[in-house]
């Protein structure tokens, strides 16, 4: 049907055209919508952007890989040996050699029994949940979860609970409730590191929690796997916790694309052969796969890339706690930044890219109404002089924050 020819009665259209989206074309017009700002260089600790040069406190590229030489190189290497595709899905004409040697790297970094590869991060959480969830089941999912978690939970075939963000006791109340009458198992996951506030997940009593009720725990380690714990293997190792599943992903510190999860065997059997979002969609490309190869294995020759991303954010922060700002909480590479009102954010957002640093913006829904969060990054390649750069920058515009 042409857009000449509306349908009478009702339209799936209508809703295209709504209070958020009047607000994002308002905000484009002032330029202040902070969202699909094109990129016109290599990922690094300054990208062109707007035609000029800025420093990139607004990615997730932790260890700084994503322009290495040596990644760039495997990636190059793996397209002359496999090809720029995979023709199809893992399942039928997509399991390469790549995917099976970045499996078992993984497997044995992790000391896991068995790992799965899938084409996105994404696609991990939301196959796990669906897969795995089942009518008699439970999933309980802390209620700042991120979205891949959320929308896996929408399509379970069994219910979901929230529990209040980071609240052991909660969980422990609404578990203990579940397992009263329960006919079924329960699952709870959770973000190891929040990726928009940059808080920690009480990781400890979260799985104390768990074992008391005999819930299994799937742990996303998407932005701690290679910035924390021994050999970067995340919070869950740095605490000494060991989590039924863990997930990661390629797209942060990896400086590629893709998802992996790792847990026992038959788990991982279970879903090459019921895992929709893992069956019915193309394997990850073997560029991708051999660019995070190589960037695990340069992670885990240079510590001190992890070392100096987490020296950066600490520095970073206390500059801004310094200047006034009102600062998350510390612990991961990620640092939010909280600002009465979407427009005075916006307005900071605009004015600190205008001078040369670019921020990540998040505003409702997801961050709680009447707020908005800049969220800034470091990564391994900023220089303690950028780090600068950006303090004197957030000082000059520290009345634009309202
Ligand atoms: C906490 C968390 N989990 C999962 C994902 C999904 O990862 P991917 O980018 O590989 O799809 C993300 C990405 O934004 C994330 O932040």
């Amino acid at each position: 049907m042409s857009s000449e020819s509306p349908p009478t009665v009702g339209d799936v259209f209508a809703k295209c055209d709504n209070e958020r989206t009047q607000l994002a074309t308002a905000a484009k017009q002032m330029r202040l919508f902070p969202y699909f700002v094109e990129m016109g260089s290599e990922a690094g600790p300054e990208v062109i952007c707007e035609g000029r040069p800025v420093i990139t406190l607004g990615s997730n590229n932790y260890l700084g890989l994503s322009a290495d030489e040596r990644v760039k190189r495997a990636a190059r290497e793996a397209v002359d040996r496999f090809g720029t595709g995979c023709t199809g899905s893992r399942l039928l004409n997509g399991t390469l050699t790549v995917h099976v040697e970045l499996e078992e790297a993984i497997r044995e970094w992790l000391d896991a029994e068995a790992c799965l590869v899938f084409t996105t991060g994404y696609a991990v959480n939301f196959g796990l949940l669906s897969a795995l969830v089942g009518r008699e089941d439970r999933v309980f999912l802390d209620s700042g979860a991120h979205a891949s978690l959320l929308d896996g939970a929408q399509v379970t075939a069994g219910s979901v609970r929230l529990f209040r963000h980071n609240s052991a006791a909660t969980l422990r109340r609404r578990l203990a409730a579940w397992s009263e009458d329960a006919t079924g198992g329960s699952l709870v996951a959770v973000d190891s590191v929040f990726s928009m506030e940059g808080d920690l997940c009480p990781i400890t009593e979260i799985a104390a929690a768990c074992s008391e009720h005999g819930a299994r725990l799937l742990v996303d380690e998407a932005h701690s796997m290679g910035v924390l714990g021994p050999e970067g293997r995340g919070l869950a190792a740095a605490e000494g916790v060991h989590p039924d599943l863990l997930m990661g992903t390629f797209s942060k510190s990896f400086a590629s694309c893709g998802g992996f999860l790792v847990g026992p065997q038959a788990v991982i059997d279970y879903l090459k052969i019921s895992c929709r979002p893992f069956l019915f969609t193309a394997a990850g490309v073997p560029a991708a796969m051999a660019a995070a190869r190589e960037a695990l294995r340069v992670s885990l020759d240079e510590p001190w890339r992890r070392e100096t991303a987490m020296a950066r954010a600490a520095s970073l922060r206390s500059g801004l706690v310094e200047l006034g700002y009102d600062v998350g909480p510390a612990g991961s590479t990620i640092i939010s930044i909280n600002i009465d009102g979407e427009w005075a954010a916006g307005r900071l957002w605009r004015a600190l890219l205008d001078d040369g640093i670019y921020v990540n913006l998040a505003v409702p829904p997801a961050v709680p109404a009447g707020r908005a969060t800049l969220r800034a990054s470091t990564i391994a390649t900023h220089t303690e002089e950028h780090i600068e750069r950006a303090l004197a920058l957030f000082e000059a515009h520290r009345s634009t924050s309202g």
